[in-house]
């Protein structure tokens, strides 16, 4: 049987605030943090630099061979794709195409080859939508974040701080409804499914931080995790 990767797979909604611990999450573990939106994210942005259709799924394959994912692990960075910036990923553009791009099969099988990769190579706190579904089914965490989607809404409004609350909750919605129909709202079988509605940044990860405790405590290593961490 071959050894479990050293990955702790995170799946939600957007704004369930995978990011902000997924980010925390590895920093504690010393681990790269990959944030799989991105790589769409990146390949929404090429296919409109290069005026690709989103439902040209052959295309956007040959696009998104020639895109770089770097991770730097010493010390352990996050996932950068060469040639883009955060502001062009999150721009209004490709937050409205990136769920048609997604969409794809062939696009989606490239991108999670490039996953496993990237986990298996370094190990990782992966963040997505299927990372524990189905690109690291073996991962000895999963955890799966949800809260309400007014709440996801205002967390997205905040973030990009431009645009009226209700735009960015209508295009939120618009999004998850789009994004459910590739990768539905839902725990992988064995994920532990944690709440954010009623928990802040610091218990959300000092609640992930217990379950790799009990779940994976090798992971913990010697870090300033190991013997225990203040809510
Ligand atoms: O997490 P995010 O909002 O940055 O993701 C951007 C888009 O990419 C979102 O519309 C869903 C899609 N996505 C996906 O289909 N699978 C993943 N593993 C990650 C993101």
């Amino acid at each position: 049987m071959s050894p479990s990767p050293r990955v702790v797979a995170i799946d939600g909604a957007a704004g369930s605030g995978k990011s902000t611990l997924a980010r925390s999450l590895a920093a504690a573990l010393g681990l790269p943090y990959v944030n799989t939106g991105l790589m769409y994210r990146a390949l929404a942005a090429a296919a409109l630099r290069e005026a690709t259709p989103p439902d040209d799924d052959q295309a956007l394959v040959r696009l998104a061979r020639g895109l770089r994912f770097i991770v730097r692990v010493e010390p352990p960075g996050e996932l950068e794709v060469e040639g883009y910036d955060s502001s062009e990923l999150t721009s209004v553009e490709v937050e409205s195409t990136v769920s048609v791009v997604a969409s794809h099969d062939v696009v989606r099988a490239y991108m999670r080859r490039e996953q496993r990769e990237l986990g298996n190579r370094h190990g990782a706190v992966m963040e997505g939508r299927d990372i524990a579904s189905v690109v690291f089914t073996d991962a000895p965490v999963k955890l799966y974040l949800q809260a309400p989607a007014d709440l996801r809404a205002h967390r997205r409004a905040i973030e990009r701080s431009s645009g009226q609350g209700s735009d960015v909750a209508a295009a939120l919605g618009r999004r998850d409804e789009r994004d459910a129909r590739t990768t539905p709202h839902e725990p992988a079988p064995g994920a532990v499914v944690i709440d954010t509605s009623e928990l802040d940044p610091q218990r959300t990860l000092a609640v992930a931080i217990e379950a790799v405790r009990e779940l994976a405590p090798e992971m913990l290593g010697s870090g300033p995790t190991a013997s225990g961490t203040s809510t």
